[in-house]
């Protein structure tokens, strides 16, 4: 049994957190809960003004916003951005790491190129992976420090068009629970937050509706609670979902899909999971921003 489990309450107030993927979506909104908390909130995406006005709001929250331009697929240059975190606070002591930046790209698996692979790899696990790794040996020397992943359903079943993504998530989520147990005898805790489909961010920018599949949906809010929750309990791993009900529901199906991986088959025919995620979405088609890609682009 984890000794994690009969730590005190962490403190957010006055930690120093960096948050990657804060810009927009979800991490706009975990940005606000933890800027409520009063921590520092080191902002890392790659959208100037995107940082600048969520710096703008953590300050106006209670917080303190520091935006840093880095894109996290540069995996071999997370050394420079460690660099400029500490240019940028004075030092570097980084209490907690929030690993959010995420892009899907939904293709036929045989249309998905090898850099379409590898830009999916490198931003939902290489960059958490390797950040991580970078932080640790500062938060074992200090003797604390909280590791929160924003992962998704899709690390229980795969998601068909969106399977390289799944196995990215899938990938994280056993790396930060192998990296959980390792880091047991310590005081660094590693938690994992499996969000469904929201109504904002990537799901909603591809013109999905989250009431398409209700039973597992999570609100932008749920997903930023949970990380709140989670450092403040040394939480282990998340499901997010709009209640009580749906979130016992899902935890359900995931246990049901273990004994029968059938089961999972059969649900996401039923759900038109299939089709929710072959649907081509106009509104991107002339984007060259947007980060979900879809077959049409
Ligand atoms: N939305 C959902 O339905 C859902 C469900 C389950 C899990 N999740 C997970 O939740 C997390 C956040 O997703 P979201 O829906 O909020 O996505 P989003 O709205 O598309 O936002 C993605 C964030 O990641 C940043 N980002 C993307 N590529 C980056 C890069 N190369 N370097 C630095 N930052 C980068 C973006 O900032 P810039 O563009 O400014 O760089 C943005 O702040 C992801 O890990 C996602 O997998 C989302």
């Amino acid at each position: 049994m984890s000794n994690t489990q009969f730590r005190p309450m962490t403190t957010i107030k006055g930690k120093t957190i960096v948050l990657t993927g804060a810009s927009r979506g979800i991490g706009a909104f975990i940005a606000r809960e933890l800027a409520k908390k009063q921590a520092t909130v080191i902002c890392v995406s790659r959208s100037q003004s995107g940082l600048e006005r969520i710096c703008s709001e953590i300050d106006d929250l209670g917080g303190k916003g520091i935006g840093v331009i880095f894109d996290v697929s540069k995996v071999e240059r997370m050394p420079e951005l460690m660099y400029e975190i500490k240019q940028l606070t004075g030092s570097f002591n980084v209490d907690i790491l929030v690993n959010n930046a995420g892009i899907e790209i939904y293709r036929s698996f045989q249309n998905y190129s090898l850099k379409d692979i590898q830009l999916v790899l490198s931003v939902n696990l290489i960059a958490a992976i390797e950040l991580t790794r970078l932080v640790l040996p500062n938060m074992l020397n200090k003797g604390s420090g909280h590791i929160v992943n924003i992962a998704s359903f899709s690390t229980q079943k795969g998601h068909p068009y969106d399977s390289v993504y799944s196995a990215s998530k899938a990938g994280l989520l056993m790396w930060a629970d192998a990296l959980r147990d390792e880091l047991a005898p310590t005081d660094i805790i590693v938690s994992n937050i499996c969000p469904g489909y929201s109504q904002r961010g990537l799901f909603a920018d591809n013109n999905m509706s989250a009431a398409q599949v209700t039973e597992a949906s999570s609100t932008p809010q749920n997903v930023a609670t949970a990380v709140y929750q989670a450092i403040e309990n040394n939480g282990n791993q998340m499901v997010v979902n709009d209640n009580f009900f749906t979130r016992n529901m899902t935890k359900l199906k995931f246990a049901v899909e273990q004994f029968l991986p059938n089961f999972g088959d059969a649900d996401n025919q039923i759900t038109d999971e299939n089709n929710l995620n072959k649907r081509p979405n106009q509104s991107q088609q002339n984007s060259k921003e947007k980060l979900v890609i879809n077959e049409t682009d």
